[in-house]
């Protein structure tokens, strides 16, 4: 089982000294490493972040199962209301092992589907509502603050549509609920209600919580094998503590992704998994390197304004709709290849010939072997044309594997803010659109913003 790094496209031996890393230049930057490390691990001892110790909760991952286990055949759908960091990692689990949209095959109360409600476009609500059923219905509700306002919205409808289809009563054994322990009205609600109830640590953000109660009730409850996503999880997490760059990959990675960044002027990494079942995990990614390192002041305070834009592109379906840009566009971007060397199925193309040249030099081959074959040449072609480029290995898309590669990110993306010197775990510039919002719909607490918004749309005006 593992995840290989392949930085070597992204030195400046394949693609030049303008665009690729020089051995001087890597030399340089180890002591960041270093500190970048030390960085990560005195915030964990010191309990500010808790992402790293999530693997370690089999404790709680043995409450989850066991619920999960009791509700086993009451229902065929898991319907999650939920947000961002609330909502992405169990898109992405669900991609990784169901399979991906649309072809997970039919659901079941022995094979539940996840529906997630994550966004409020109220044709999109209502769609996803009247394909399912109340009385095969689990619905998971994920809120870190109890607050969001499309959480509670959404929920507020699902709740009634609930209520409508099972009896009052009925509600409270078809809802769970995961938030934090000590504040928000969704927990309020839930101890008013009954609903179970599980909690997320307040020193683990959304984006970093896939690992947590987020990521782990869902899972549990659609069939995936929360023990080993755990296990990938914590043999990655020991990785990431050592102390050589050479085998720590997560920590290579950042600084590599950093150099990139920082020295090389790439200001876009486009995360390019060649598996469908890798592309929930591209767009759980997007977010959590955009919103980790995207920061308008440094710790000191001085303003910054730094991040590299993440960009989800899938390959080898993009390679027809986006390569052409990568290849001879602004030179911004790196990439960022996510491969797998086994694929569950190599999809064996049939032996017997056409007699058609453009058909024959394929027959007996399989597409596992042209989806390598792509994904090596599109390599070969960006180095060419001085486009810097790496890759991740999993060796499978298992539980384990997804486990480990989830936290190969985390702890990449919180290196990486540690050499930009920045806050990676905070997101004020997702708080003020929110604030914006609770002003505008009316809720206590917030009519210094609805003013704030009233007088930008008097500015526009103006
Ligand atoms: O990563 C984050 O912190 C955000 O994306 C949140 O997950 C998102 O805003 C949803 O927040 P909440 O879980 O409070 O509803």
């Amino acid at each position: 089982m593992a995840i290989v790094f392949d930085e070597t496209n992204l030195l400046a031996r394949m693609v030049g000294d303008a665009d690729g890393i020089t051995p001087e230049e890597l030399a340089a930057a180890e002591p960041l490493a270093a500190q970048a490390l030390a960085g990560v691990k005195a915030l964990t001892e010191a309990g500010v972040i808790g992402f790293p110790n999530l693997p370690k909760q089999t404790a709680l991952a043995g409450e989850i199962v066991t619920y999960a286990g009791k509700v086993k055949g009451s229902y065929d759908t898991v319907c999650l209301v939920g947000i961002g960091g609330s909502a992405l990692g169990a898109w992405a689990l669900d991609c990784a092992i169901r399979g991906p949209h649309p072809v997970q095959g039919d659901h079941s109360a022995a094979k539940p589907r996840l529906v997630i409600l994550d966004n409020v476009d109220p044709e999109f609500v209502q769609l996803a509502l009247a394909s399912m059923k109340p009385k095969k219905t689990l619905v998971v509700v994920i809120a870190k603050s109890g607050a969001t306002a499309e959480t509670v919205a959404t929920f507020l409808i699902v709740r009634a549509w609930l209520a409508a289809g099972v009896g009052a009563k009925g509600v409270k054994a078809r809802v769970v609920v995961v938030t934090s322990e000590g504040r928000g009205d969704l927990k309020v609600m839930a101890t008013n209600e009954g609903y179970t109830t599980f909690h997320i640590p307040e020193n683990v953000g959304g984006r970093f919580s896939v690992l947590s109660a987020v990521g782990l009730v869902p899972a549990a409850l659609i069939g995936v094998d929360v023990p080993a996503l755990l296990r990938g999880a914590a043999k990655m997490t020991a990785t990431a503590w050592k102390p050589d760059l050479a085998s720590n990959t997560p920590l290579r990675a950042a600084l590599l992704h950093f150099l990139s960044l920082t020295k090389k002027g790439k200001t876009i990494q486009v995360a390019f998994p060649y598996a469908n079942r890798l592309w929930g995990t591209a767009f759980w990614f997007r977010q959590l390197w955009a919103e980790s390192l995207g920061k308008a002041k440094n710790r000191a305070g001085v303003v910054v304004h730094v991040g590299q834009t993440p960009v989800a592109a899938l390959g080898t379906t993009d390679q027809h709709s986006q390569v052409q840009l990568y290849m001879e566009g602004p030179k911004d971007k790196l990439f960022t290849f996510w491969a797998v060397k086994k694929p569950a199925d190599p999809g064996a193309i049939p032996a017997e010939k056409t007699g058609l040249e453009g058909f024959d030099y394929l027959t007996g081959q399989s597409l596992a072997k042209l989806l390598d074959v792509e994904c090596k040449s599109t390599q070969a072609a960006l180095t060419e044309n001085q486009r810097p480029n790496c890759v991740f290995t999993l060796d499978r898309v298992d539980a384990e594997h997804v486990g480990m590669f989830f936290q190969l990110l985390e702890f990449e993306t919180a290196f990486a803010g540690e050499m930009l010197d920045i806050n990676a775990f905070d997101q004020e510039g997702v708080e003020l659109g929110k604030k914006f919002t609770f002003g505008l719909m009316g809720r206590k607490g917030f009519a210094d913003f609805k003013k704030r918004y009233t007088d930008y749309e008097a500015r526009r005006k103006g």
